[in-house]
């Protein structure tokens, strides 16, 4: 598909959530699949023949970005109403939006400007909520596979008369599941998607939208499909009450009652889950999207990060576009280690010191950058997030001398400050090439040289 390829330079990744491992000088062969043939020391090994990608001495290579919680529809919202209550702020704002994507060709318009500006931010694998359509949601995974963005893609299932407007909802549970079947049949059998790059995924906006009787249908077409299932998850006091007085239980139960806790379930949020919630989803082996900057706004509290972590859980991390309103999961990272921080401490000074927050509770930059990378692809169950044989090759070219960007760095940084420069302070300037599937897709072929 690419011709096979090496890439000659430094490369930093996380094997584990308290493993940085910097390669000072890798060679790593890419085979015309994408996916990563070797990695060995330079020098010990003659080049191979073939093109050969050469870093400079001040840049290094990074693993692609994971987004695992992500809103298409509500790219034009970012940035607005983020004051409201959540329960508002989807009835007077989002729904109105989303319905809008009713309209295919406005959809196409905003999914590929989104779609292209996550990957100048270095998301080489985003896990789309689409809209409640169909048609809009099989041409935003046409436009992921077209600009070569690795995807997990859902039609927004939502059908409870009670939680939905009359403007945005299904008519019917059957209508809802067929469609979700629709979409998994289409996104499956898109051309030029065999490998594939882009996946369907069964998304229940979340239970309060959903009725009992959908909830069930989509948990049994996820046994049936295998596919990804996406939902929200214990996000907010108000939620979390809702689903309690309408289930009996909380939500992480309540979606294992329903068959919606698979080894392929990314559960957005999950703020209120308590011991037996994390090791219910452990022992699922579905993973959680920690969406700290989404949550400082709609979530009442901060994400129990550690605790997951420290119960085996599988988790990454999301920007919840709009609700968060950031494009870049760097920032996505460094806001998670500020979270941690603010749970730890706790944030109120009028509260005594060894009452006010959760001792243990922070996180570093190596955790950080392993949940946006590895970490990401364990919850998908795909092969990303790191430099290994049998991964794909989705990586990010640092340059700290890249126009206009604002990174830190210094000649003699260890492994350790050098991570915590770019974590804290790269942007989409300091991004100078991204490749997904072993692909060029940042610049774009008709963009600026590097
Ligand atoms: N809960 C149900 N729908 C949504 C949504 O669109 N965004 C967020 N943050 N939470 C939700
Ligand atoms: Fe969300």
């Amino acid at each position: 598909m690419t011709g096979g390829f090496a890439v000659r330079g430094r490369a930093l990744h996380a094997p584990a959530a308290d493993r940085l491992e910097l390669l000072p000088d890798a060679l790593i062969e890419v085979d015309d699949a994408g996916m990563i043939r070797a990695v060995r020391p330079a020098g010990a090994v003659p080049l191979p023949a073939g093109p050969l990608v050469m870093l400079a001495p001040q840049q290094v290579l990074l693993p692609g970005l994971c987004d695992l919680h992500i809103h298409a529809p509500q790219w034009p919202q970012r940035g607005t109403a983020l004051d409201r209550p959540l329960r508002d702020w989807l009835h007077a704002d989002t729904f109105p939006l989303e319905a809008r994507f009713a309209d295919t060709d406005y959809a196409a318009a905003v999914y590929d400007d989104l779609v292209a500006t996550l990957l100048a931010n270095g998301t080489t694998t985003a896990v789309y909520f689409a809209s409640r359509h169909l048609a809009a949601t099989i041409r935003l995974a046409e436009t992921c596979l077209r600009h070569g963005q690795r995807a997990v893609v859902g039609r927004v299932a939502m059908d409870h008369p009670g939680q939905c407007p009359d403007f945005y909802r299904d008519a019917s549970a059957d209508c809802a599941e067929a469609e979700t079947r629709a979409l998994i049949a289409a996104v499956r059998a898109l051309p030029g998607n065999a490998t594939p790059l882009v996946w369907p995924a069964i998304t229940p906006r979340f239970i309060p939208a959903c009725s009992d009787d959908l909830l069930r249908r989509l948990g049994r077409l996820a046994a049936e499909s295998g596919a990804h299932v996406q939902t929200h998850c214990s996000e907010s006091d108000w939620q979390d009450a809702h689903v309690r007085a309408r289930c009996g239980y909380g939500d992480t139960a309540a979606l294992a009652g329903f068959g919606l806790l698979t080894r392929r379930t990314v559960l957005a949020h999950g703020i209120f889950m308590d011991d037996a919630d994390l090791d219910a989803v452990g022992r699922a082996g579905a993973g959680i999207a920690h969406c700290p900057l989404s949550n400082f706004y709609f979530g009442d509290a901060v994400f129990p990060l550690r605790a997951a972590l420290d119960r085996a859980v599988h988790v990454g991390l999301g920007t919840d576009i709009a609700a968060g309103a950031s494009a870049s999961v760097l920032e996505v990272a460094r806001t998670a280690i500020a979270a941690a921080r603010a749970l730890e401490s706790g944030v109120d000074p009028a509260i005594a010191r060894h009452h006010r927050g959760r001792p243990g509770a922070r996180i570093d930059a190596v955790t950080a950058f392993w949940l946006a990378t590895a970490g990401g692809g364990i919850v998908l169950d795909l092969p990303i997030g790191l430099f290994r044989p049998g991964y794909a090759f989705d990586a990010l070219l640092i340059d700290p001398h890249g126009a206009g960007s604002n990174l830190a760095h210094a000649a003699d940084d260890t492994a350790e400050r050098l991570l915590g420069r770019i974590i804290h302070t790269a942007d989409r300037a300091a991004i100078r090439r991204v490749w997904v599937g072993g692909r060029v897709v940042r610049p774009a072929a008709d963009g600026p040289p590097v």
